[in-house]
């Protein structure tokens, strides 16, 4: 008789242990430089960033909302354009379906990529339609050799439309396949050696999938190739206690910031920034949550020779801002203590 016992990790447990780098850098560049600290552009922020010009490194669009050429999301984006470096973030490419690609699609993100000549494009490990209908969510794929295969094969002829490698994000998920033969990060690295494209790393969406499929956080990162690894998202997100759902509503969380500095321990100053897409507050909130991103950075890589090359911050380390790092440090030392 076959006996199967089933573990649970205590959320709070995993974070307790230090990291071990399990990988040797390696001096092959294939990544862009770092760039910094960013934020997502947002509309509400349009007005606020023209007129007080804030010392962010970069901000990230949403590459849907600019296809169109004119009108006035064009007008602001072309005049931010002007003044930081951009990246262009998607949600529409699909790149796991078994739907054709969407060429339409593609050349509509290539001409935008050719008028405001962002520093890299993204999109997401996942699949969003089938059959031509548009679930207009961002679904995890089944881990196997097969469909690794599938999405590199992909992935490649993407790059080839768009003339450079493109980074693929890790999806939070609520659900899993009993097809699935290997881990989420397995199959992410796999797929990202047989396509020679690059990681972009949700910290958060990697928290919610561990709460969730209750795996060890720090296992994700081990098995990532620092090599690949191009930039970090953080956001926020819902905790039901049973479950976690990856709503980028709230502020980044102790456990993520804690998870954020184990990611800074092993992949180095990776470029990072903060996703916020509902309960949107004043740019000031999320200027100084993301001095927050560098402090921890600072406090991680102190003598990183990167960082030193990041102006974010040089102009406004506010007292309110040094006060949050004091209290959020606190919660982070308490997380990782246990
Ligand atoms: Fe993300």
């Amino acid at each position: 008789m076959a006996l199967y016992v089933i573990i649970y990790i205590e959320p709070s447990s995993y974070l307790q242990r230090p990291i071990k780098i399990g990988y040797p850098l390696s001096d092959k560049h294939i990544k862009e430089d770092f760039l910094g600290f960013g934020l997502g552009l947002r509309t509400d922020h349009f007005e606020h960033i023209l007129q007080h010009q804030p010392d962010i490194d970069w901000f990230e669009i949403l590459s849907e909302n600019y296809l169109v050429a004119g009108g006035k999301p064009r007008y602001y984006l072309e005049a931010i354009a002007e003044q930081y470096p951009l990246v262009m973030h998607g949600v529409s490419m699909s790149i796991g379906s078994t739907d054709p690609l969407d060429m339409d699609y593609l050349k509509a993100l290539k001409k935008l990529s050719n008028d405001i000549q962002p520093k890299w494009i993204s999109d997401h490990i996942c699949w969003t339609s089938i059959h031509g209908i548009n679930s207009h969510d961002l679904l995890p794929l089944p881990y196997t050799e097969e469909t690794v295969k599938h999405v590199a094969e992909r992935v490649r002829i993407v790059q080839d439309i768009l003339g450079r490698r493109i980074l693929l994000e890790n999806v939070s998920s609520y659900l899993s396949y009993q097809d699935s033969t290997m881990d989420e990060w397995d199959f992410l690295s796999q797929v990202a050696e047989a396509a020679d494209c690059l990681i972009l790393l949700d910290i958060n969406n990697i928290y919610v999938s561990a709460r969730n499929h209750h795996f060890d956080p720090l296992d994700y990162l081990k098995k990532i190739d620092p090599r690949r690894v191009q930039q970090f998202h953080l956001a926020g997100h819902s905790d039901f206690g049973d479950y976690v759902i990856d709503t980028h509503d709230h502020d980044v969380s102790p456990p993520v910031w804690a998870l954020y500095k184990a990611a800074l321990e092993r992949f180095g100053a990776v470029s990072t920034m903060i996703e916020r897409d509902a309960n949107i507050p004043e740019f000031p909130a999320l200027y100084n949550e993301l001095l927050e991103a560098k402090n921890i950075a600072k406090l991680t890589l102190p003598d990183h020779p990167a960082l030193a090359r990041s102006n974010f911050g040089a102009r406004k380390l506010n007292k309110a801002s040094q006060q949050t790092s004091v209290v959020t440090q606190h919660a982070m030392q308490q997380k990782l203590r246990g």
